[in-house]
């Protein structure tokens, strides 16, 4: 299963990106996390790190060499769920090309949609836990009193509001890109973490169902 989660920061993606990738025992590949890690251990240069926190998209060439490099890992033989990538048209392109040259073609995108505010909400008052790596929100999903949190420098709201006009910018134009190969799947992010985890899944299973009445 080789997957794609589409859509604006705070949407969810990592939360459901997590609890699909347990379920189906697959990797989840998540560009924002590689590149932090990547800082954590002084790896990325200070000015991709400025881009990253100011709400900026790194260079296409550098995420299309880590993806590819990525999904070669052996861990990756079953699939794997992208998380964060493709966030441009090149990025798109460069990963078809990649996986139809190793003959395993995308199967699907799933975007979860959730209105502007509940985006900056959810973006401003997240919360991750330092040691593993567990994602939290100080309204709706409370960290333990042990967790030791952190909070990403682009959650402030000025950099969220950045981050979504890049979205909208840039990375928008990625659902009529999947759209025109029948490769999207719409899903509503509204609601509880479980409610949009089932709706996911239902919406998944339908759209495979689909894809063997048309094969
Ligand atoms: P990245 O880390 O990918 O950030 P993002 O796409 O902006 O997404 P977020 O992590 O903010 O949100 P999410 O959708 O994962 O939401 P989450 O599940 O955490 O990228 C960071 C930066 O790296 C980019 O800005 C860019 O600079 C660079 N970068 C990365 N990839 C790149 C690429 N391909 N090309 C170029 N540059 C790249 O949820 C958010 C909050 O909501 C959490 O607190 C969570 O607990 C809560 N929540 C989730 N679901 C629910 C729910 N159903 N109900 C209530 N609360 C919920």
């Amino acid at each position: 299963m080789r997957l794609v989660f589409l859509g604006p920061p705070g949407a969810g993606k990592g939360t459901q990106a997590k609890i699909l990738c347990g379920r189906y025992g697959i990797p989840q590949i998540s560009t924002g996390d590689i590149l932090r890690e990547s800082k954590a251990q002084g790896k990325l240069a200070p000015e991709l790190v400025t881009l990253m926190e100011s709400g900026g998209l790194l260079p296409d060439d550098a995420l299309i060499a880590l993806i590819d490099g990525r999904t070669k890992q052996d861990d990756c033989r079953r699939g794997f769920l992208l998380d964060g990538f493709p966030r441009t048209i090149p990025q798109a392109e460069a990963l078809d090309a990649m996986l139809e040259r190793r003959g395993e073609p995308l199967d699907g995108v799933i975007a979860p949609e959730v209105p502007l505010t509940l985006l900056i909400e959810r973006a401003t008052l997240r919360r991750t836990d330092k040691r593993t790596g567990q994602i939290y929100h100080l309204s709706y999903k409370p960290p333990p009193p042990d967790a030791i949190l952190e909070v990403r420098p682009d959650d402030q709201e000025e950099v969220v509001r950045k981050r979504l006009a890049t979205y909208a910018e840039s990375t928008a134009q990625l659902l009529p890109f999947y759209e025109r190969t029948t490769r999207l799947v719409k899903v509503d992010g509204v609601g509880s973490v479980d409610e949009v985890t089932e709706r996911i899944e239902k919406a998944w299973q339908a759209r495979k169902e689909q894809a063997a009445h048309n094969a």
